[in-house]
């Protein structure tokens, strides 16, 4: 069978105790099982499925998304000693497990043997998370496996937040996609380093540094070619972009200059009092999307990659997006908003 050859179902499902709960997940357990892959909500984004202890299953994954093969996943866990099966657990991660698990955190620590090289990227370290979406725990439950996911998206475009977005990117390249509605959280899983002494952020999440200092005593940041300290080595790679170029504009005046360099106007995503500010100054309402309210980040998170897709789908050429003050989920935002700017 091809890869292409896939008639992609797409189940809803709202209640995993259910019983069609039971049916659907038992459908996409045996699959992932026979070593196919399965889309899957999480907490933070939809992921894409497959057995992490499965090479040949986990090779889909980036044949799927086109992803280079010196990205490494994350291994789904739904339990701790489905964790110790996988990964050296330090005393830093079982401080930040305890307090953090299940959630949007995602430990990179020692690996063990019997994690496939096809998941790591041959490195020394395996990335391990348990989420806390009651599907996702239930897929890997039902699997009775741990679940290698990157996000559900093709390679460099926006993350899913919806299964909607899963269809876009994979429809008839996988099996199955469970329908769980819009996540919550809208961006990725914080990442860090805990092999050392003080967790190293590798990637910038919903738990944030100064939570994960207050938790430590402090948090570092990766430093480039730096062996104590390297960065995921996915973070190099272009990402959450939609097709058209997109701008990121500290203000109103800011994307108002933005505006005035292009010979269309963009289109805007930004909080309600910044589209006041553009409204009032006769930008036409048409071009200007409100995503969120001032200062609500939690709000921006959610539905960002969202509005990026959406402005793909309208064929938007030039899109504006708002800076926010990089601190707390601040930070992940525009760790986010600066790769899709990316030229
Ligand atoms: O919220 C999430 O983390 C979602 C959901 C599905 O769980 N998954 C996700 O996976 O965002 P992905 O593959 O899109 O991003 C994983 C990130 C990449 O930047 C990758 O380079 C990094 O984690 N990573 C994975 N394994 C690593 C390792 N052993 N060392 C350093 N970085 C690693
Ligand atoms: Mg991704």
């Amino acid at each position: 069978m091809t890869m292409n050859s896939f008639t992609t179902q797409i189940i809803a499902i709202n209640d995993p105790a259910s019983a069609a709960g039971q049916a659907a997940l038992a459908q996409a357990g045996a699959l992932i099982r026979a070593g196919h892959l399965v889309a899957f909500p999480t907490e933070t984004v939809y992921g894409l499925g497959a057995d992490a202890l499965n090479a040949a299953a986990v090779a889909k994954i980036f044949a799927a998304k086109g992803r280079p093969a010196d990205n490494p996943l994350i291994a789904h866990i739904c339990s701790l000693p489905m964790g110790e099966r996988l990964a050296e657990f330090t005393p830093l991660a079982r401080l930040l497990a305890e307090r953090y698990w299940p959630g949007p955190l995602t430990m990179v620590m020692p690996r063990r043997p019997i994690v496939p090289d096809v998941v790591t990227a041959s490195l020394g370290t395996v990335a391990v998370r348990w989420p806390s979406h009651p599907v996702a725990a239930a897929l890997i439950a039902a699997s009775g496996t741990p679940i290698a996911a990157p996000s559900a998206n093709t390679s460099g475009r926006p993350s899913p937040t919806r299964a909607g977005h899963v269809a876009e990117d994979m429809s008839g390249k996988i099996p199955l996609i469970l329908d769980g509605g819009a996540v919550d959280i809208g961006l990725e899983s914080t990442v860090v380093d805990v092999r050392g002494q003080y967790p190293v952020l590798l990637r910038p999440g919903k738990i944030t540094a100064e939570q994960l200092t207050e938790l430590c005593g402090n948090c570092l940041l990766p430093r480039p070619g730096d062996a104590q300290r390297p960065a995921a080595p996915g973070m190099k790679y272009r990402h959450y972009a939609p097709r058209g170029q997109v701008y990121l504009a500290e203000d109103a005046a800011a994307a108002l200059l933005i505006a005035g360099r292009l010979a269309e106007t963009p289109l805007f995503l930004v909080s309600d009092r910044t589209a006041e500010q553009l409204l009032n100054q006769g930008l036409p309402a048409s071009r200007i999307k409100t995503l969120f309210h001032t200062g609500d980040l939690s709000r921006y998170a959610q539905v960002i990659f969202a509005a990026l897709r959406d402005a793909d789908s309208e064929n938007e050429a030039n899109i504006v997006v708002e800076a926010v003050p990089e601190q707390g989920l601040g930070r992940a935002i525009m760790n986010r908003l600066k790769k899709a700017a990316a030229k």
